[in-house]
Parts: structure tokens; sequence; C-alpha cells
């Protein structure tokens, strides 16, 4: 069984073609990029519009298939910016009648975690989802992915490429604070806010920004302070949570868990919790269309059904998870 998963939640466009084992025949995607500012929802669709034909036609080129050999299409149906998820079910619908073949919407936060469980083989994880726009540690109890801490305003993501962009680094400034934090060599206290089970950043942002105009701090100081500082924030979390649900595994995912540091830290933390740590390549924690292929496979196989209609708020903890039961 063959299926073609679309991703658009956001500033990604997303196509990839796998099948029911997890193969992975292509994953191809196009992302909106900007030199300053943020993104324009309007301009963010109106791109993945543009370009939707031709990573289709990449993602089925690169596979070696034909959309004839194609069994299903799913598409990420929620959470995310609606304009840009409705390019993603629109096209998914239309090949759906193109087809004449099941169309599946799958939750994009849950699809993090499903790829990362079949592409590392870990079991039942912790999920700790670190990307732009997100923040949460997630596991399933209880028939559902509930989400056991996350952040009360920015995500971890956005809050780096914030900074990044404040001292001139551009977009997307992660790779660029992890580079200089190689070359820090003093830890510059910062405030650290988990309250309870959740995480903040903002507060963090405004202290980091006046540390850096004082010009008293070296650059490479604040950007390796500042990482030590957050993952650390967000690996407390996750011991939590691992130690609540009585679960040994740490499954990273989003972008900012290409960051090599947090993989380090993930795995002293797991390894002093007598627990392992597991990081799925590159291709598969930032937004991939691999992913939303494959929990509409998942899904499908479950005997679930969805309308094509986007859910922009739907939450990870709104899905009731049949394929685990
Ligand atoms: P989501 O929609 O899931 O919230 P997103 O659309 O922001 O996420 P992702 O690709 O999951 O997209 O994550 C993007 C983030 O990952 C950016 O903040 C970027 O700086 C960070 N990032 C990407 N690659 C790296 C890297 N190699 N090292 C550190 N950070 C990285
Ligand atoms: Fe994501």
């Amino acid at each position: 069984m063959l299926c073609l998963g679309i991703e658009s939640t956001a500033h990604t466009f997303g196509v990839s073609v796998v099948d029911d084992k997890g193969n992975v025949y292509s994953n191809e995607k196009d992302a909106v990029s900007t030199e300053s500012g943020g993104m324009i929802p309007a301009q963010v669709a109106d791109h993945h519009v543009s370009i939707c034909d031709d990573v289709i036609k990449r993602a089925l080129d690169k596979a070696g298939k034909k959309i004839k050999d194609i069994d299903l299409i799913a598409f990420s149906q929620s959470p995310g910016i609606g304009h840009c998820l409705r390019i993603g079910a629109f096209s998914a619908r239309a090949l759906g009648l193109l087809l004449k073949k099941p169309v599946i919407g799958v939750n994009h936060c849950i699809a993090h975690l499903e790829i990362g469980r079949i592409k590392t083989k870990s079991k039942d994880p912790v999920l700790l989802y670190a990307s732009g726009a997100n923040t949460q540690v997630i596991a399933y109890d209880g028939g559902k992915y509930r989400i056991f801490g996350e952040t009360l305003d920015i995500g971890i993501g956005n809050f780096l490429d914030s900074f990044a962009r404040y001292i001139g680094l551009g977009f997307p400034g992660g790779p660029k604070i992890y580079e200089l934090a190689l070359k820090g060599k003093e830890f510059i206290e910062l405030p650290y806010s988990v309250k309870g089970m959740d995480v903040s950043f903002g507060g963090l942002l405004t202290n980091l920004k006046q540390k850096y105009d004082s010009g008293k701090y070296k650059v490479e100081d604040l950007c390796y302070s500042v990482q030590e500082t957050v993952f650390a924030m967000l690996l407390e979390v996750s011991e939590r949570a691992m130690a609540h649900c009585g679960k040994k595994e740490l499954l990273l995912g989003g972008g900012v868990a290409c960051n090599k540091r947090l993989q380090e830290m993930s795995d002293i933390m797991c390894k002093e919790f007598g627990g392992e740590s597991f990081i799925p390549e590159n291709q598969f924690l930032v937004d991939n269309a691999a992913m939303i292929a494959w929990l509409g496979i998942i899904e499908h196989n479950a005997g679930v059904k969805t309308d094509t209609i986007i859910k922009p708020y739907e939450r990870t903890d709104d899905i009731e998870v049949i394929w685990r039961h």
C-alpha cells in the first residue's frame, strides 16, 4: 500500500510517498523563508499554491511512482495556520477525487511522534516536541497522546530565532546560535522559567536582549548560555514526565531537535535516569510530509475516517488514538 502525504501546517509545503512498512520513497518540500520580519499567512498560502503541483510531481518522480500507484492520500489537518492548512487539504481532496482514492486528515504533532517511533524503533516514548511554533512534552496515556507540559507563550524555535534576528544572524537562527555557542566559554546566569510542568520563554527573551544591548557580554557566551538554560528547562520537564508515566524512552522531534547540544544533553539525562534517548534523522525531525503519510497509513489501517475540513486549533489530546488500543 502506498500513501502520498501532504504537509502544509506553516511555511513548509511537503509531499512524500511512503508504504505500509514505513519505507519512505521520497520526502520533498519547498519552504518559505524571509530575510527580515515574520511570515504573512496569505503570502505563505500563495507560495504553497504556486509550488504545490511541482512538489507533488517531484515526490512521485523521486519515488519512481505514478500517480495511479497511490492508494491513499493523507494531509495535515491540524494544528496550524488556517491559510496554509487549507492549501494542503484542498490539494489532497482534489487528488482523492481525481484518483477515486480515500483521503485522510491527520494531526501534525502526533505525526512527529509516530514517525519517530517507526524510524528509531522506540516503543512507548515520551516525545519532546521542540519546533518553531510548538514546544510540548507528549506521551501516550489512557487512550490518548496527552500533553504533560508545554510552553506558556512562544515556541522554543521561535524564541531562538527571535533572539538570532535581534542580534543580526538572520533566519533560521537556531543553527547559527548553535555554531556561536560552540565558541562560548563563560556561562551567564539567565532566568530559568519552569512553572510546574510548563516552560516560558518571553521573559528570558527580554532579559537576553537587555544583556546583549548592554554590550557587557560576548555574543558567543550568550548563545552558549541560552542553549544550556533552555535545553535544561525542556529536559527537566521531560524527565519528570518520564518518571510520572513510568516510561524509559525519550524521543526527540521538531526542528530544534536537530541541535546537537540538545541531543547530547538528552542522552546524558536519559542515561542518568536509566533510560534511553532516541533521535530520528534530521529529515524526520523538521516539518516533513513523510510523517503525515505514515500517520495516514496507521490511522487508515485502524479504520479511522475523517472529513477534509481543516482544524487549525485542534490539540494533540483531542484525538482518540484507536490504533494503539
Ligand atoms: P512546527 O510547525 O512544527 O511548530 P516549524 O514550522 O517552525 O514547526 P520545524 O522545521 O519543526 O518548523 O522547526 C524549525 C525550527 O528548528 C527553527 O526554529 C530553526 O531555527 C530550528 N532548527 C532547524 N535546524 C536546526 C539545527 N540544525 N540546529 C538548531 N536548530 C535548528
Ligand atoms: Fe512540526
